[in-house]
């Protein structure tokens, strides 16, 4: 029973985290190739899709750590499940700097600076896949 709960957390959170990915990536870049800089109302939402982000990568660690260790007594797995947890802490270290540098962006007034948007977004965007692609091998 626990298992099932715990999967359908890592599950929904794989959800959520993806969507912040798409969703705040293709909203930043409409803005940056039209040259504009978004505006409080969007800025607003891009803020919560970050917080969003965290949080689901926050539930991913909690439900991957208590499901390695029902499941399989630890983290020794597999090179491909080690790889995908390598991949997922540098995703959780990404998100927490993107998110105090949002944060302390508008609390200053100013736009987020675009370089680290930039590489943020795309570095994310690679990151998900070897963690996907990680899983996908780990387990199967
Ligand atoms: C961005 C973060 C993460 C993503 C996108 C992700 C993705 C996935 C996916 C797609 C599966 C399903 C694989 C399958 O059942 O065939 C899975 C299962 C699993 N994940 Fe994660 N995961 C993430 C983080 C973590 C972390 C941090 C841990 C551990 C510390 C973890 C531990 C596990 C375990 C143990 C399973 C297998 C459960 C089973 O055998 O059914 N995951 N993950």
């Amino acid at each position: 029973m626990s298992l099932i709960f715990l999967k359908f957390f890592h599950y929904l959170a794989i959800i959520f985290a993806g969507g912040v990915l798409v969703g705040g990536g293709l909203i930043q870049s409409i803005f940056t190739r039209s040259n504009q800089v978004p505006d409080k109302t969007v800025g607003k939402v891009l803020k919560i899709l970050g917080y969003l982000g965290l949080a689901s990568l926050i539930i991913l660690w909690i439900t991957g750590i208590l499901l390695s260790n029902l499941i399989y007594g630890g983290f020794a797995i597999n090179t491909a499940f080690t790889i995908k947890i390598i991949g997922a802490a540098i995703l959780l270290i990404l998100s927490f700097i993107v998110n105090i540098h949002v944060y302390n962006s508008s609390k200053n007034n100013e736009p987020p600076n675009k370089s680290i948007m930039k590489f943020a977004t795309m570095s994310g965007r690679g990151l998900i896949i070897v963690v996907l692609l990680g899983a996908a091998i780990a387990f199967n």
